[in-house]
């Protein structure tokens, strides 16, 4: 706040109006006079709209909505070899459309575009969406398009055209092999510009497991920058993925922005306003529940003989 506000006051004491684009509040200084967040609704007026992501999901107010069956997923067992690109705000990587979504209660097929990464400091708090205030070290959205479109920017103009899945992580002390082929290619894309090749990998490999795939919330939001475009299914998987802090920690410490350790590419929790966040509603029973429950049928059962 103090580079901030010191940046500004200089800017308007030489009239400097500098326009560098948008960019997260840790990546302002005052060699790059960036848009931080707060500022985004001058870049886009929709990122002062009132169905803006991410959100804070307060599970004891979720309608559970028992429709929201497990979504189908088609192609993502597939092998791909894709490149990845640090763009200056994360690193993305390209899908050609092949992977689709459908079911639970989308109104059509949509197709994986790309996926990309939200991040912390070190491990440190990183999800742009948090859970009972909870925040957790990263966060992956996958972008999928309405079935009918062929880019991104076109499936914008429709206020359903575009589903995003959002795929939470928790630290853990081993290493998540699944994840090699991305972290290992994080020291080759350093600055912005930079691509690399990716080993082959599946979608299926980076989300939840099948059963803990059923938990998910899902709400009506917005793209998370610029132009947060509210045209965007939301989906957040409440179980996330384990990876480890050394992990985790290489997003922050291998990639840059201007010189600078790429940290905290968040957007700050947005108000819910008059929205609804419903529940997939389908919680794996834990097996020791089960044990307890029927234990106490048998007992019950053997009382009435
Ligand atoms: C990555 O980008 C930097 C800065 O633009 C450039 O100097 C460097 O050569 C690039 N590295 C590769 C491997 O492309
Ligand atoms: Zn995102």
């Amino acid at each position: 706040m103090g580079t901030l506000y010191l940046c500004v006051l200089f800017a308007s004491l030489l009239r400097i109006t500098q326009c560098a684009g948008w960019c997260y509040k840790s990546q302002f200084s005052c060699e790059n006079k960036c848009s931080v967040p707060s500022q985004w609704l001058g870049v886009a007026q929709s990122c002062g709209g009132k169905s803006q992501s991410p959100i804070n999901i307060i599970t004891k107010k979720v309608t559970i909505r028992s429709t929201l069956t497990p979504l189908k997923f088609n192609g993502y067992q597939d092998l791909f070899h894709g490149s990845i690109t640090n763009n200056g705000h994360t690193v993305k990587v390209g899908l050609n459309g092949s992977a689709v979504i459908s079911g639970g209660e989308l109104e059509a097929s949509y197709k994986a575009m790309e996926f990309h990464f939200h991040w912390g400091k070190k491990g440190g708090p990183g999800s742009e969406h948090s859970i009972d205030g909870e925040k957790y070290p990263m966060e992956m959205h996958i972008v999928h398009i309405k079935d009918k479109y062929k880019t991104v920017a076109e499936a914008l103009q429709d206020p359903s055209g575009v589903a995003v899945l959002g795929i939470l992580y928790k630290d853990t002390g081993n290493n998540n092999q699944k994840y090699d082929p991305i972290i290992k290619a994080l020291a080759n894309v350093r600055h912005p510009g930079n691509t690399s090749a990716l080993g082959s990998l599946t979608l299926d490999a980076l989300i939840p497991t099948l059963e803990a795939r059923s938990q998910y919330f899902r709400y009506m939001g917005s793209l998370t920058t610029p132009n947060c475009t509210e045209a965007v299914i939301w989906t957040v998987f409440e179980n996330p993925i384990l990876l480890s802090k050394a992990q985790l920690s290489l997003f922050s410490e291998l990639l840059f922005r201007n010189g600078m350790p790429m940290v905290d590419t968040f957007r700050p929790i947005q108000p819910l306003n008059d929205r609804k966040v419903f529940y997939s509603g389908s919680h794996i029973v834990p097996v020791s529940t089960m044990l307890v429950v029927s234990t106490a049928l048998i007992t019950f059962s053997n009382l009435l003989e």
